[in-house]
């Protein structure tokens, strides 16, 4: 039988439910515990930091859909941003960023919510809630509904506020930086049928563990951008970069003389 959203969402929770121990356990969320213990810790690098401080950050109530375990919207409220909000359909990660919130500061903390749910069902009381929407780094992909996950950017902003993404390039899942060739396109830019995949979602790309069955969508930037505008949301900036901010799998297509776009920054507003 086809699967529909609601199929694809419990399998890609699935997926990520099972991959969190590997995150704790990593070397990344010692060096995460480590750096919140020191007050105003950010992880981000200087392109998004630039963009949120650009954007006027400070006193700014921030939602991050898809926060994963909370290291970027905890960063973000350590560079002054007010209420602050992460979502995430995954009670593991959401329980780590909870770690790394509680640990923060010398023990301190910092105050910031998390919220477990699908993206696509975050309750109403959340609407017009937020001065700016945080969506970085391998979020797209994992959305089967592009259309309803902008329904619910659009929903959640405050008239008049910012839609930031930092974001892999799309043009990069033409490339298998495992298999073959790597600088060989090797899958349509136009793909409709999304990857299928088994192994434990990882970022450093060099273990084979076991996972759960994963489904990665192929998103056009024509796709991303027109589903905003078609909410309302007008860009305001976009950039293209060389940089990867992808999994270390793709390091290798950094400083290339033919060099691809490797990552993006769209800023896009809600009408007042
Ligand atoms: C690669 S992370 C992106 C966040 C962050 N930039 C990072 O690098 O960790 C993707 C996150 O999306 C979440 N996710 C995927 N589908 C979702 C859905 N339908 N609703 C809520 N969260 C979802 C996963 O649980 C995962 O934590």
């Amino acid at each position: 039988m086809a699967k529909d959203r609601d199929d694809y969402t419990a399998a890609n929770r699935a997926a990520w439910e099972a991959s969190a121990p590997y995150h704790e356990e990593g070397a990344e969320f010692a060096a995460l515990l480590d750096g919140f213990a020191t007050p105003g810790f950010s992880c981000l690098d200087a392109v998004l930091t630039e963009c949120l401080e650009a954007l006027g950050v400070a006193g700014k109530d921030v939602a991050q859909i898809c926060c994963n375990n909370g290291r970027e919207i905890l960063s973000v409220k350590n560079l002054g941003g007010g209420r602050c909000v992460g979502f995430d359909q995954s009670a593991a990660f959401l329980a780590q960023a909870r770690r790394l919130a509680a640990a923060a500061n010398g023990g301190g903390g910092i105050d910031c919510d998390f919220v477990e749910g699908d993206v696509y069902k975050i309750p109403a009381d959340f609407d017009g809630a937020f001065d700016m929407v945080l969506i970085t780094i391998g979020v797209f992909g994992w959305m089967p509904d592009l259309g309803a996950f902008f329904d619910v950017v659009a929903r959640v902003l405050k008239p008049g506020g910012a839609l930031l993404i930092y974001e892999e390039h799309p043009i990069m899942n033409m490339f298998e930086p495992g298999a073959g060739d790597p600088m060989k396109p090797v899958n349509s830019y136009f793909k409709a049928e999304p990857f299928e995949d088994t192994g434990a979602i990882v970022y450093d790309g060099t273990q084979d563990l076991p996972g759960e069955t994963q489904y990665w969508f192929v998103h056009k930037l024509s796709d991303i951008m027109s589903a905003g505008l078609e909410r309302g949301l007008a860009i305001e900036h976009f950039r293209e970069y060389p940089h990867n901010i992808s999994s270390d799998e793709f390091d290798i297509y950094d400083g290339q003389d033919a060099q691809l776009p490797l990552s993006y920054v769209l800023v896009a507003r809600k009408g007042v």
